[in-house]
This record gives C-alpha cells, structure tokens and sequence, in this order.
C-alpha cells in the first residue's frame, strides 16, 4: 500500500510535531515494528550521519554524535511526527574497529536494505566534501542503485571549505554520483531545506 504522510503536505513548510528515539537495533529481531515509511541515512563513520539527522530534526542530542569514529554501531530508530521513521546505519570503512567487526558490517547493511526496501522511501548517502569518494561509497552506491531504492548524495561539512574548495568537490561529486547530490553542512544549516525537499517528495511519492 503507498505510504502517506496524512496531512503533512510538505515539512519544509510544516512544523515538526514530534520526534523521538526508538529503539537501537543490535540484530533483525530488535528492531522495532513501527509501520510506515523509513529514510535511511548512510555513510562511512564520523561522516556526519547522526549530526544531519539532528540538524534535519531540530533536536541536538537525539542522535547521539561523536568525534570519534565509529560511535554508531547499532541502527538506530528515530520516529518523525509518530508516521515515519529516520534511521541511522552504523557508519562504515573505520580502519580502528576490530577486523572481524568490520567485515560483519557489509553484510549487517546489505541485508538490512534488503529486510526494509519496502519501506525505505529514501537513501541518504553521505560523502565527506573535504575528501574524494571512497572505494566502499561506490558499492554503497552501487547496492542503492541495484536495488533501485531512490537516494540522494548529501555532501557533507561543507563549512569547512571555502568557496573554492565546494566547487571543486562538487565537480568531483557530479562524476561520482548516480543520483541528485546536495551540499550541506550541520553546523551552518546549508543544505538542509534541500534534503527535507527530497525527503518530503520521497514520502508522498
Ligand atoms: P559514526 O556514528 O561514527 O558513523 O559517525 P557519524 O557519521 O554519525 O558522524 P557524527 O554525526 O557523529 O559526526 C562526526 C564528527 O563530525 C563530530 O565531531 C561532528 O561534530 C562533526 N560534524 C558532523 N557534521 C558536521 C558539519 O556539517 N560540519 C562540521 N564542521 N563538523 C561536522
Ligand atoms: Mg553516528
């Protein structure tokens, strides 16, 4: 059945009514059985994944940020406005973690994708701007496409280059992306209005 967002037409335009913190799923059977459509947000770790969920939500701590890597290790459940979920994968590709923790998490998102693409509206990738796409962004990419889950590429901490700098990365980027690609920033709020217009059209899709 198409998901609906009921009354909320477009929430670049309406407020948010509520969010709250699900569940923080270790395994399938964790997760919660919440109904409705889901956006997922994906990206190797210390990307920015939990500090753009925060900044698209309004919240500071909901999603909990680190600087170190690797502070995401389980998917975690955020439901918007009780209809529809944000949901944060753990971040890939961080040398420090253990190899054989690594290797599960390939895996851990492939099935996932594959458990929900139901329900997933939208893909979230997010790409760091200061640095070239990785070898594990483009099979990320690749999977998404596959799949034909619709995604977006959300380029991240863009406040940290000059004018200069994005126009480069974002000519890199256009190589790179098989989808639409937003430059953001969670410190400064670029961005932000463009992916909630994207998530927006996603859910009423
Ligand atoms: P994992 O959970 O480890 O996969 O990381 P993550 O992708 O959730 O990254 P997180 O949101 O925790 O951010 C990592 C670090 O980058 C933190 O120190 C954030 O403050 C910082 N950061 C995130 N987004 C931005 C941004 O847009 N601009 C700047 N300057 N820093 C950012
Ligand atoms: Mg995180």
């Amino acid at each position: 059945m198409p998901f609906r967002v009921g009354r909320v037409r477009s929430l670049t335009d309406v407020k948010i009514t509520s969010t709250r913190f699900v569940r923080a799923a270790a395994c399938a059977a964790d997760e919660p059985k919440t109904p409705g459509a889901g956006v997922v947000f994906l990206g190797r770790s210390n990307v920015g994944k939990s500090s753009l969920i925060n900044k698209l939500l309004g919240t500071k701590g909901l999603a909990r940020t680190s600087s170190s890597p690797g502070r995401t290790q389980t998917v975690n459940f955020y439901r918007v406005n009780e209809v529809f979920d944000f949901i944060d994968l753990p971040g890939y590709g961080f040398a420090k973690v253990p190899e054989r923790i690594r290797k599960l998490w390939g895996p851990m998102i492939e099935s996932f994708l594959e458990r929900h693409r139901e329900r997933i509206s939208l893909a979230v990738l997010l790409i760091d701007a200061r640095h070239e796409p990785t070898r594990l962004d483009g099979v990320m990419q690749d999977w998404l496409v596959e799949r034909e889950i619709p995604f977006i590429l959300a380029v991240t901490k863009c406040d940290k280059l000059s004018g200069n700098g994005r126009t480069k990365t974002m000519r890199g980027v256009k190589k790179f992306a098989r989808s639409e690609a937003v430059l953001t920033s969670s410190t400064n709020g670029t961005g932000i209005k463009e992916i909630w217009r994207n998530v927006d059209r996603a859910l009423v899709a």
